[in-house]
Parts: structure tokens; sequence; C-alpha cells
């Protein structure tokens, strides 16, 4: 390792075919003023992690991401939610081949000497090819990676969305996780809540979204509050790993 290694995870940003508020949210709006925001940071990268659309992939709302994106100082990934397309994406993304595991949105990436996984869980599950994928790069080293997927691989304490919208196979994906001991922390969104759990001696990260939170005690779907969420992630020389949410 040689330097910090400095990301911003953006989840959620749900933009629409066409600009629109949805609850009250002008979501591409709330989109450009966290990129906005980011420009402050020394950034190696942005990660998009899912549901970049707002329903079921609509091409536009991807072309217009990939517009916004095309001045972004700072290299960018994308991730698949379950509001997502994988052929929208591909298409309009340019994916190559070697980013996907069967039909999933699944790669890895070496930054500054240190290894991401990127995972698709957009239909709910991991697939089984993506669990072996999965196996197979956590014992390729013995370094520390950083693992991210949509959906959170296990239950956090938020009540509507763990009850509602989990992942629906935690039970194979979890202990992948948990007994690998190169991974201490996994990156998620989907939830719309900016949480940290601690399971098995693992650190989940949930990152908020940029269109609204969603209420964790609340067993219905209730609005916790329209502001816009980030995640920064700094992975030290030292090999520490550094997490914070911010909001506008
Ligand atoms: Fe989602």
């Amino acid at each position: 390792m040689t330097a910090t290694l400095t990301i911003a995870q953006v989840s959620d940003i749900h933009i629409a075919e066409k600009a629109e508020l949805q609850n009250n949210v002008d979501m591409r709006q709330q989109f450009l003023a966290v990129l906005t925001a980011l420009k402050a940071y020394p950034l190696d990268l942005l990660v998009l992690s899912g549901d970049l659309a707002l329903l079921a992939g609509e091409i536009p709302a991807y072309q217009w991401i990939k517009q916004q994106l095309i001045d972004f100082p700072i290299p960018y990934v994308i991730m698949a939610g379950n509001h997502d397309n994988l052929n929208n994406l591909i298409e309009v993304f340019n994916v190559p081949e070697q980013d996907l595991v069967g039909h999933a949105l699944c790669y890895a990436r070496q930054l500054k000497g240190r290894t991401l996984l990127f995972l698709d869980t957009a239909p709910y599950r991991l697939s089984d090819a993506q669990q072996v994928w999965l196996q197979k790069q956590l014992a390729k080293t013995s370094e520390p990676v950083l693992v991210f997927m949509h959906h959170p691989p296990a239950l956090c304490g938020c009540q509507f969305m763990d009850t509602r919208h989990s992942l629906q196979n935690i039970e194979e994906v979890w202990p992948i996780l948990a007994n690998a001991p190169n991974v201490q922390h996994i990156f998620c969104g989907h939830y719309h809540t900016g949480r940290d759990c601690e399971r098995d001696g693992k650190y989940i990260h949930i990152t908020p979204s940029t269109m609204l939170q969603i209420d964790t005690e609340s067993s219905e779907f209730v609005v916790a509050s329209r502001d816009a969420g980030w995640r920064l992630i700094e992975w030290s020389e030292t090999g520490q790993v550094k997490t914070e949410v911010f909001y506008l």
C-alpha cells in the first residue's frame, strides 16, 4: 500500500426518465448537489452503488447520469440495484464483457495496490455463479479487500426494509463473507439510511440515498428525511479503513 485510497459511495440516486419530482424530491438536483459537494475531496473513485434508475432501468435516465459524469474529475464505477436493468446499463455505460459474471455486473478493481470487489444483487439474490466467483476472489489474496453490494448481506435493524426488501439468500451469502478473514468492511445501499452494523466481527456499512431516507423504526414505508446523503471511505496506507456518512 502506497497511499490513502479515498472513495465516495453514492447510492440509490433513483433518476427518472424525465425531470420530475417524486415524493416532493427533485432527484436530479439532489444528485448534482452531491456531485458538487464531492469535488471538495481528494477522491480516487466514485462508486454508484445501484438503483441508478427510479423504477426499472430506463435508458433516458442512464443517459442523463452518464452525461452528468462526463466532466466529473474522478473515475467512477457503476453497480446494479433492483431498480436497474442490466442490458440497459451495459448498453449505455459500455460495460465490458469481463465485468460480467453470468448475467450479473460483478467485477474486481485494483486501485493503489488494493482490491475492491463489486457484486450484483439486483434480483434480490447473489447468484450461484457470483458466490463461486466471490469465494475464488477472496481465496486469491490474504490482503484485505473491500466488498460492495447493493443489498446488505444481513438484516440490519431496519424494520421496513429488513422485513419487506432484504436480500433473499442471506443464509448462503453471509457465511462466505463472515468466514473470509480478509473481509472486514462491506459497503451497501438499498436501505435508504445511513447505518453501520457489526455482525460476526464484520462491518456492514449502509450508505444513504441521495433521494430520501426511510424510517428504520417503522414497519411501514415512512420517509425519515429528504436530505441527500453519501459516504466517504478512506483506506489509509497503514490499512485502517475509516468511513463516514454526510448529508447535504
Ligand atoms: Fe434497492
